[in-house]
């Protein structure tokens, strides 16, 4: 092994991991511009590494950046152990590389072993060097341009022949591709040790894994089409030997444009001894034919004709690349027929191909690109997305070679498109203009700012895929519905399988699926988690809109099963079996399960609001893990709730899992027993909040304004500037008390921070973050300072507010309670002196709003004790609580407004509505009170509309404090 395994931290151990990936191809040149000299570059890439990431991508191949003339964009390599000046340094890459693994994603670099450039120095000394010697030998020669006369010449459009003569050399030189690219000579031995060198320096380096460029065409044969010669494969055999026996976790694709049983024999045999991977390049054509046609037969033809792949292999499956849709793997007639359906304009022909991109050849039909996607991200392989495919980049055919389809990245409306801030005319390529695709309407910014954009859908279907390894690694079996529109496959992996129906039409659809063998299973949808009719014997009826698809998981019905209690454990936890993480709940089988035991874990929580309904269905929306100290993870969950009687509501559950079996007050919050195959025993999934390393971590997000990422969206810790001080003078990490209340669990952390968190964060900002943080700026001395908060935030649209930190008030109390401990005392009292015969008129006799001046206010003052200070008190800190809260600028949130006199009347009169409606006197009048030995009134847990102060007031001995808004 060698010692440079330092780049790869981040990564996990998986040696399988181009199995279930994605991989997203990116030209370095066209991404981002980080120097603004008008051409992208491997500090700009750096930069976006985090947009890649939030893509939901796995591993990054980048197209050559290696010193070139640049005569075929960098396939043409002058020096295959540097980078090309234009893109930056070897130390930028080194940089790149380690930015990459740190955020878990793999980067593939390019092998390019067939052909150099004839710039590079290994060609210009094999010219001048003596016919027969060894450096001469590098590249293949001949006297004539006669040999190898059935290969044919792949870049038809622009060569004749696949032999071109050097005049220095006075020979000719042998080139499958451009003639100022000779192939290296694969006969000579000292050609393997070259290429050798050139792959340890980039594993060295930490590289993941190699595309093996144009690989067929190593060797030359007399009488073959000097394409997947015996030879090339003993080649692969001996690399794949040198890479395994040098490195770990390392990748080989093959670019090998091949029919299926050629393609496959890139793999190699036994546990596949060649490459771990190939792409599928007849699939690619299929995909679109089908499409056009409306008819799944060229699909399930071509996958029906794939040999089976060794268990370690996986084919990489695309849409687009950086070349031309190829139709080198069709009939004549099939392409003929793609070329009328996908390239009416001659400029859009290339070679035996289209060169265009996704978008505009499905003519910006949103449905069509999703289903396609769909379907490349389902079928068996590991998907790879070519870079601006996500956002719908659009083309320009009037380029020369494949550049229409390599035009800038388009990030903002800004000049060019937010890629460089370079003199327009001085990019590399120019960006796209068509007003179809006019970067001022595609580009990142305007999609990330719109949820529903093809972005977004593109984000959600690749962090929905992760959860699903039957999706791309699932053996996959073709329905056969009579409909041939419909296309429906069914792909099995361990516990999970996964049903995908699409229709190939642009009009709706009936399909009848034979499911018999699923019977009992119930389909539910991944995207919406929605149950559909439990599988029977007979026919399993569909309809699917215009080029709809759906993809289901076929589940048993769920009976959670409960645990078996150990010795000294109070009740039975429902079990689950994972595979091999505690997280494995947020995915596949498990989670179903997970989501099943929920709906009765909620009904047993104080906090839980929907106590009285009935709960259909629980289904986790998203997840983010917190960091934690220890290394350990806990997460914030965020589950909807749908009930059979309300609308749904979303719920946040921040879990964590320990080991073995709890006890104590975790036992209280602890939702499910979790087994591994080897360990029945293997751990608990509590609930967190009172666990003092979580809660901790959540103040500490808020002491550090972190924000944390997933695929949906960010959650955003906040914190005031003028609160630092207070979170870092914290004594106490861990929460002293908490209480629960309807809705919110609250925290206080020695005695100085309070933290409120929200177990059902509406849509918006929370009113408690909003006024709590305007008073704070405002420095209203009778609300506790705002210290920070934790909120949500996918798109534009959406925000929610978790948690509210705030400043610890000592002795504060609940105004509502305060006031109703205030009445019950009076009322005692009145009863006991009543019961002794004194004073009975101090009993009012309509009720408490019966105007003051009717009691004998001497005595009911002397019953009231010192409640009446305190209310003029609560009045006017009221008073001055509104004149703080219109103290806003103008144009500001809290900027007064004025309000029609006729507006002003209805709070007063529904406020008199409230109070006649609640304060009727009881039949039998107030003897109907509780006598005078009860101490509560009716009622008095649950608050009403008729409140002291606009929310629960808390009071500390002479002063008021607002807390809830
Ligand atoms: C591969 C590349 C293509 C390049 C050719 C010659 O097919 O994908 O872009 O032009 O090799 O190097």
């Amino acid at each position: 092994m060698p010692a440079t395994h330092h780049h790869r931290e981040g990564l996990d151990r998986d040696p399988f991991w181009y199995k279930n990936g994605v991989i997203y191809e990116v030209h370095v040149r066209a991404f981002f511009d980080a120097n603004g000299d008008g051409s992208g570059d491997f500090r700009g890439l750096t930069e976006k590494l985090d947009y890649i990431k939030d893509l939901g991508v796995t591993a990054i191949w980048l197209l050559p950046f290696y010193p070139s003339p640049l005569k075929d964009d960098g396939y043409d390599i002058a020096d295959y152990c540097n980078v090309h000046p234009m893109f930056g340094t070897l130390g930028d890459f080194k940089i790149f590389l380690r930015e990459a693994h740190r955020r878990g994603l793999r980067v593939l670099t390019e092998l390019v072993l067939n052909h150099t450039s004839d710039q590079h120095p290994w060609f210009q000394r094999a010219r001048r060097a003596r016919p027969g010697s060894q450096w001469r030998n590098f590249y293949v020669w001949s006297d004539t341009s006669g040999k190898y006369k059935d290969a044919r010449v792949i870049f038809k459009d622009v060569e004749t022949s696949n032999w071109t003569w050097d005049h220095e050399a006075r020979a000719y030189f042998w080139h499958r591709f451009f003639s100022h690219q000779p192939d290296l000579n694969y006969d000579n031995p000292e050609v393997h040790k070259a290429m050798f060198k050139v792959v340890d320096f980039w594993l060295d380096l930490g590289v993941d894994g190699l595309r093996l460029d144009a690989v067929p065409y190593l060797y030359e044969r007399e009488g073959s089409d000097c394409e997947n010669l015996p030879e090339t494969h003993a080649f692969l055999k001996k690399l794949r030997a040198h890479v395994d026996e040098k490195y770990r976790d390392r990748m080989l694709l093959a670019e090998a444009n091949q029919w299926p049983e050629d393609a496959v024999a890139y793999f190699g045999q036994g546990r596949g001894d060649e490459c771990h991977m190939a792409f599928h390049f007849p699939l690619m054509p299929r995909l679109f034919m089908a499409l056009r046609m409306e008819d799944r037969l060229p699909i399930v033809d071509i996958l029906e004709q794939t040999p089976p792949i060794p268990e370690t292999s996986q084919w990489a499956l695309f849409l687009r690349n950086h070349d031309e849709l190829t139709l080198e793997m069709v009939t004549d007639e099939e392409r003929d027929y793609m070329y009328r359906m996908y390239a009416q304009v001659h400029q859009a022909r290339l070679n035996l191909g289209i060169r265009r991109r996704l978008a505009p050849l499905l003519n910006n039909d949103r449905k069509s690109i999703e289903l396609l996607n769909a379907l490349l991200f389902s079928l068996p392989g590991t998907p790879v997305l070519y870079y601006g495919d996500e956002i719908g980049l659009g083309e320009n055919i009037y380029l020369g070679d494949r550049d229409g389809v390599r035009t800038p990245m388009q990030w903002s409306s800004d000049k060019n498109a937010g890629f460089s801030r370079a003199n327009p005319q001085s990019l590399y390529l120019p960006i796209i203009l068509d007003p179809s695709y006019h970067y001022e309407a595609v580009n990142v910014e305007t999609q990330l700012a719109n949820p529903h954009s093809q972005l977004w859908w593109m984000r959600r279907i690749l962090s929905l895929r992760k959860h699903w390894r039957a999706l791309g690694e699932g053996k996959c079996e073709f329905l056969q519905p009579d409909n041939n529109k419909i296309l429906s496959y069914v792909l099995r992996l361990g516990q999970e399988t996964i049903l995908v129906v699409a229709n190939l039409s642009r009009f709706t659809q009936p399909v009848e699926l034979d499911l018999s063998a699923f019977k009992t299973l119930v389909p539910i949808e991944l995207f919406g988690r929605t149950r559909f009719p439990a599988v029977t014997d007979g026919p399993y009826f569909l309809t699917l809109g215009p080029h709809n698809f759906f993809w289901f998981s076929l589940e048993p019905k769920l009976q959670p099963q409960l645990a078996q209690p150990a010795a000294g454990e109070p009740a039975a936890l429902p079990a689950i079996a994972v595979t091999s993480h505690w997280q494995d709940i947020f995915a596949g089988v498990p989670r179903a399960k997970f989501e099943a035991v929920l709906p009765d874990y909620l009904k047993s929580r104080a906090w839980f609001s929907g106590q009285t309904r009935t709960i259909k269905l629980v289904t986790l929306k998203e997840v983010f893990n917190v960091p934690q100290p220890e290394e350990t993870t806990a997460t914030l969950a965020f589950f909807q709730v749908e009930y059979v009687d309300a609308n749904a509501e979303v719920f946040v559950l921040p879990l964590a899992f320990t080991t073995g079996i709890v006890a104590g007050p975790l036992r209280e919050n602890a939702i499910a027993a979790l087994t591994l195959p080897e360990d029945p025993k293997f751990g608990t999934v509590y609930e967190a909040l009172t666990a003092p390393a979580f809660a901790g971590a959540l103040l500490e997000l808020i002491r550090r304004r972190e924000r944390l990422h997933n695929e949906r969206g960010e959650l955003e810790a906040t914190r005031l500037s003028a609160a630092r001080e207070i979170l870092n003078g914290l004594t106490a990490l861990e929460p002293s008390v908490h209480h629960t209340d309807e809705g919110n669990t609250t925290l206080v952390f020695g005695d100085q921070i309070v933290l409120k968190f929200f177990r059902r964060p509406g849509a918006g900002v929370n009113p408690e973050l909003e006024i709590g943080r305007f008073l704070t700026e405002k420095n209203f001395p009778h609300s506790p300072k705002l210290i920070g908060a934790l909120e949500y935030q996918a798109g534009a649209e959406t925000r929610m507010t978790l948690a509210v930190a705030k400043a610890f008030v000592p002795h504060a109390k609940n105004g509502w309670k305060f006031t109703l401990e205030a009445i019950t005392r009076y009322y005692d009292r009145v009863f006991a002196d009543a019961a002794q015969g004194r004073n009975p008129s101090a009993t009012p006799a309509v009720g408490p709003l019966k105007p003051a001046h009717h009691l004998p206010m001497a005595e009911a003052a002397e019953h009231v004790e010192t409640y009446l200070e305190s209310a003029r008190l609560l009045g006017e800190r009221t008073a001055e609580l509104h004149l703080a809260l219109a103290s806003g600028e103008e144009g500001g949130e809290f900027s007064p407004e004025p309000i029609a006199p006729q507006a002003n009347q209805s709070p007063a009169t529904r406020t008199g509505a409230v109070c006649r409606a609640r304060c009727r006197p009881r039949s039998g009048g107030p003897s109907a009170l509780p006598s005078a030995g009860g101490t509560k009134l009716r009622g008095a847990t649950h608050p009403h509309p008729w409140r002291p102060a606009p929310g629960p007031v808390a009071l500390d001995g002479t002063r008021f404090c607002f807390f809830g808004f």
